[in-house]
């Protein structure tokens, strides 16, 4: 079997585990706080708040850009239901618009469909690690309309040539294993205000006005503090010791990742039925995911990835659309011609740092003979 993705994890992340468990710091201690500090380090930013995902990441964002009950807040169909779900944590509603046949990302022309007075913010995907116009987004938006990203799968990515996660006041990525770098479950926001992440660090930890690691370094007894509502969004010392060692693994990652992609595209560019992923005029992808696109209509996507499975090949769907789940099915939305497309007809082959030519061929071949019989 060629797996769909193969996390890149070995003996310098179970030493640094290892490592966590002995020093007693099992929960959230000083690896989180150096593991934030690197991260901000590492992209450029004033500060970086861990977290226990993505999804908790969006939450906080959101919250801290000011999205409350009966707000608006615009974004993708066709994203993980993370994304939609994380603007309904704040009691506001999910408006979704339409994605570029190409990107599988929002454009400026989708959105500008959808504001209304209500919009308070823009939750913006960067899929698959394709960065997004962010640029001519935010050229868009009225002051009142925050711009959040949600960079979950663009670690490594740029846009203009600079990190994903420097253009905006906050940007959340995930640290799930199907991302470039894991640490299990985790999140980090990506912020250019120190007074924001500093509350966000409050939020994080139900409101407490304490770290532990400043209660455990102070020498006179504190009491902390609860000054409004939080949440336990913390992340773990074991899971920011295992992130460290990944985040030094990140640019070869990347760039494993784009010679791979170059590979593909060389093995199935002939193909005119196939969209394949490439680099947009202002960005360079991570390639999160190998997405690609089936042009003939009349080929059943399931039926090619049935037959792949069959050949051993672990491809997967593309992208969801929330509003074809039961979750949002109720939810009035304009029409998406571009997003059911995407998620109907899109898969996603198989790509981690270490798979060898020989696999991508295996998986090229193995794709043109399940369109035959697709
Ligand atoms: C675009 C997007 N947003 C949010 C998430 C949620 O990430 P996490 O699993 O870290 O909560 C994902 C996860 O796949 C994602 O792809």
């Amino acid at each position: 079997m060629i797996p769909i993705i193969r996390p890149w994890l070995g003996q310098q992340e179970a030493q640094a585990a290892y490592d966590a468990v002995m020093s007693g710091w099992v929960a959230q201690g000083p690896k989180v706080l150096e593991f934030e500090r690197a991260f901000a380090d590492h992209l450029g930013v004033a500060a970086a708040v861990a977290v226990s995902s993505a999804t908790t990441g969006l939450h906080l964002a959101l919250y801290a850009a000011g999205v409350r009950a009966g707000d608006e807040v615009v974004c993708p169909s066709l994203s993980f239901i993370a994304t939609a779900n994380a603007v309904q944590y704040c009691g506001a509603t999910p408006v979704f618009a339409d994605v570029d046949a190409r990107s599988q990302n929002l454009t400026p022309a989708s959105i500008a469909a959808v504001l209304t007075a209500k919009t308070r913010a823009v939750l913006l995907v960067h899929q698959v690690g394709m960065p997004a116009d962010i640029g001519a987004i935010r050229g868009l938006l009225p002051p009142s309309v925050a711009l959040v990203e949600d960079a979950a799968c663009a670690i490594g990515s740029t846009y203009r040539g600079a990190l994903i996660g420097r253009h905006s006041p906050q940007a959340v990525f995930s640290f799930h294993p199907r991302k470039l770098v894991t640490t299990g479950e985790g999140g980090m926001i990506a912020l250019q205000d120190p007074d924001v992440a500093a509350h966000l660090r409050i939020l994080r930890q139900h409101g407490m006005s304490l770290s532990d690691v400043a209660r455990h370094q102070s020498q006179t007894f504190v009491l902390e503090q609860y000054e409004e509502l939080g949440w336990n969004y913390r992340m773990t010392d074991i899971q920011a010791a295992i992130g460290l060692v990944q985040l030094g693994k990140l640019p070869a990652m990347v760039a494993a990742r784009r010679l791979q992609a170059d590979s593909y595209r060389q093995l199935l560019c002939h193909r005119q039925d196939l969209l394949l992923p490439e680099d947009p005029p202002w960005g360079t992808t991570n390639y999160q995911s190998y997405c690609i696109k089936l042009l003939n209509p009349r080929v059943d996507r399931n039926k090619v990835l049935q037959r792949l499975m069959d050949r051993q090949i672990g491809a997967k769907r593309g992208i969801m659309a929330a509003h074809l789940e039961k979750t949002y099915a109720k939810q009035r939305h304009a029409s998406l011609p571009e997003t059911e497309i995407w998620t109907h007809r899109s898969l996603v082959l198989p790509m981690f740092h270490d798979i060898t030519l020989a696999q991508q061929q295996t998986v090229a071949t193995a794709l043109e003979q399940s369109l035959i019989e697709g």
